[in-house]
C-alpha cells in the first residue's frame, strides 16, 4: 500500500493496516520506496511503532547504494532489518556496490522476483544445470541467490508443487562449473549501474 512516510503517515497507515490484518503486530514492516519524506523522519516513526509494539521490526525496499548510505548515517538508521531489491540471475546490477556495502553494514538484502518473475527458468543454461542435478529450474535459480551469505529471498509461488520445488533449493549445492555456466550466461556486472526496479 502506497501512504505517505512522515511520522504521522506511517503510524496510522500501520495502524490500517494491523487493524486490516487482525494483528497485533506486524514481524516486519518495509518502506516501499524513497519518497518526498525527509528519510529522518521516516526512521523516527519506524522507530516509535516499534516501541509501541507495532512492528518487531522495519527496512526498506528499492533503495540504492546512495539510499542506504543516508539511511545508515542517521540516528537510527542501523535498525533497518533488510533492504528489499530485485535480484535475479539476470539482474545482477546489485553485485557492483550494494551487495558489499550491506554485507559490510551487516544489513541483509532481501531479493524480490528472484525467479525474474518465471522468465529466468527457460534459460537454457539454468535448464541443463536443473537436468544435471535432477531438480526444477527454479530450485536452480532460487539456490544461485540464497547461496550468498546475508541474502533473503521471497519467491512468490501459488501451487504446492512450486513451493516444493523452491523449498529444495535449500539443499541444492552448486560446483564450480556449474556457477562459470551461470556466470557465463548470466554475467556480473563491470559497472556500476541504476538500481533496476518494477
Ligand atoms: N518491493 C518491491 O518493489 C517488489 C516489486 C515486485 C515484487 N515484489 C515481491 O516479490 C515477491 C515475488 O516476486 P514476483 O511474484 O514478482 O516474482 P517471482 O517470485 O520471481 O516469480 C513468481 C512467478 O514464478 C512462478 N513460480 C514460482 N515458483 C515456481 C516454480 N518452482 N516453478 C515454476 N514457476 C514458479 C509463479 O507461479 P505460481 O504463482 O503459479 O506458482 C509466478 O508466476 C512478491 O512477494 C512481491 O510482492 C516486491
Amino acid at each position: 500500500m502506497r501512504f505517505p512516510c512522515s511520522r504521522r503517515g506511517a503510524v496510522a497507515a500501520c495502524e490500517r493496516s494491523l487493524k486490516r490484518l487482525g494483528v497485533e503486530t506486524i514481524d516486519l514492516y518495509l518502506l516501499h520506496w524513497r519518497g518526498s519524506v525527509p528519510l529522518a523522519e521516516t526512521v523516527k516513526a519506524f522507530e516509535q511503532l516499534k516501541s509501541d509494539g507495532k512492528i518487531a521490526a522495519w527496512g526498506v525496499s528499492n533503495f540504492d547504494a546512495s539510499d542506504m548510505a543516508e539511511l545508515w548515517a542517521l540516528d537510527g538508521g542501523h535498525a533497518c532489518a533488510t533492504n528489499q531489491v530485485l535480484y535475479h540471475l539476470g539482474e545482477r546490477g546489485i553485485e557492483w556496490d550494494l551487495i558489499p556495502r550491506c554485507r559490510e553494514q551487516r544489513t541483509p538484502i532481501m531479493a524480490y522476483s528472484p525467479l525474474g518473475q518465471g522468465e529466468i527458468l527457460l534459460e537454457p543454461a539454468v535448464e541443463d544445470i536443473a537436468e544435471k542435478h535432477g531438480v526444477a529450474p527454479a530450485t536452480v535459480a532460487l539456490a544461485w541467490v540464497l547461496r550468498q551469505e546475508g541474502m533473503i529471498a521471497i519467491p512468490k509461488a501459488a501451487n504446492l508443487g512450486h513451493v516444493r520445488a523452491n523449498a529444495a533449493a535449500l539443499g541444492l549445492a552448486f560446483d564450480p562449473a556449474d556457477l562459470k555456466t551461470l556466470d557465463a550466461a548470466f554475467p556480473a556486472p563491470n559497472g556500476p549501474s541504476p538500481l533496476a526496479i518494477i
